[in-house]
């Protein structure tokens, strides 16, 4: 493991301004997504698609690294450049999801434990030489009538410490993602508690497996009501109950925090991320590894058609430059209509 290597690539992903892109949606993933516009999902259309985000205009000054998945990293741009390459051109690097998806927990009705560390040191070798300069792996909580329970965020953390430090064995930044999910009717202060606990628990076996915490970025979901509850929380009160979670669990030898969108609409992820901003300085970065916050509005104008490939990468340069904006609090709403 070279520290200096690890703690150079984190201070990268989370510069200031900056935050991630991610486009490491699996298989049946991007099949969803793509589907969902009516765009069949092959090897040539997940290409194109991926291609139209990795070359929209001026990204470069605010995405600092793209999650890329196993295919992805193997592909290249229709002038032939492998994906890897194209983003070290513009200055952005290259990452890698790494876990197998989430499974269900044995013995554990609707739980989940994240699968992949059989092997996983024999693949940090390859993916570096792919060009990877950082990974991903996700758990996911699930809020529910008597859970989590203590096993599943044990189980979780666990096998995401155990990542964390295969991925610096290989001199690769891990990000550490336990998603506490935003499906259910449960309050703000229900998640902030379920938050609280799998978070302590992280850091706790991340120290258990020696990982250098100043060489991982942490990628946690906000702190908010649950989808279906019938009170949703206020932009204030998320960025109040997110920051105070994470001010008390999240040590300070952590360079950055890489929030996932989770279900969010776009405007409300950079709105979120705004107000946290607005109340910094924090201990950390405090920046942004959106997939669908991001994607979403690109997806929705694309729809498979070469005609509209340049106004879906304007809308994606558009979403990028608003958490741009986010990352100092200087996003307004009132920038979605004019911008
Ligand atoms: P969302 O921003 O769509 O939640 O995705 C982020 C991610 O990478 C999930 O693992």
């Amino acid at each position: 493991m070279n520290s200096n290597i690890l703690i150079d690539t984190a201070a990268r992903m989370v510069a200031p301004g900056k935050g991630i892109l991610a486009a490491d949606e699996s298989s049946g993933t991007i099949q969803k997504r793509l589907n969902a516009v009516g765009v069949e999902s092959t090897e040539q259309t997940r290409r194109d698609y991926r291609e139209l985000l990795f070359t929209a205009p001026e990204i470069e000054n605010y995405i600092s690294g793209v999650i890329l998945y196993d295919e992805t990293i193997r592909q290249s741009s229709s002038t032939n450049v492998a994906f890897p390459k194209l983003l070290e051109g513009r200055g952005i690097l290259p990452g890698i999801k790494v876990d197998r998806g989430a499974k269900p927990l044995a013995l554990h009705d609707a739980e989940k434990v994240t699968e992949g560390l059989d092997g996983l040191r024999e693949r940090f070798v390859e993916y570096r030489a792919l060009g990877a300069r950082f990974a991903k792996w996700r758990a996911v909580i699930t809020i529910g009538t008597g859970i989590p329970t203590q096993d599943c965020i044990d189980a979780n953390a666990h096998a995401l410490a155990r990542y964390a430090a295969l991925a610096q064995e290989a001199d690769i930044v891990p990000i550490v993602e336990p998603e506490v999910l935003i499906d259910g009717d449960h309050d703000i202060d229900r998640c902030e508690a379920v938050t609280v606990r799998t978070f302590d628990r992280v850091f706790s076996e991340l120290k258990n497996q020696r990982v250098l915490l100043e060489g991982m970025i942490l990628k946690p979901s906000m702190v908010l009501a649950g989808k279906q509850a019938l009170r949703q929380s206020s932009v204030e009160e998320v960025a109040e109950a997110t920051l105070r979670t994470l001010l008390r669990t999240v040590p300070a030898a952590v360079p950055g925090i890489a929030f996932l969108s989770g279900g969010q609409t776009p405007e409300q992820a950079t709105a979120h991320l705004n107000a946290m901003n607005r109340r910094g300085p924090h201990p950390w970065q405090v920046a942004f590894s959106y997939a669908r916050a991001l994607q979403n509005p690109v997806l929705e104008i694309w729809r498979g058609r070469a005609e509209r490939a340049e106004a879906a990468a304007s809308a994606f340069t558009r979403r990028a430059r608003l958490n741009h904006l986010a990352r100092s609090g200087k996003y307004e709403p009132g920038m979605e209509k004019s911008a």
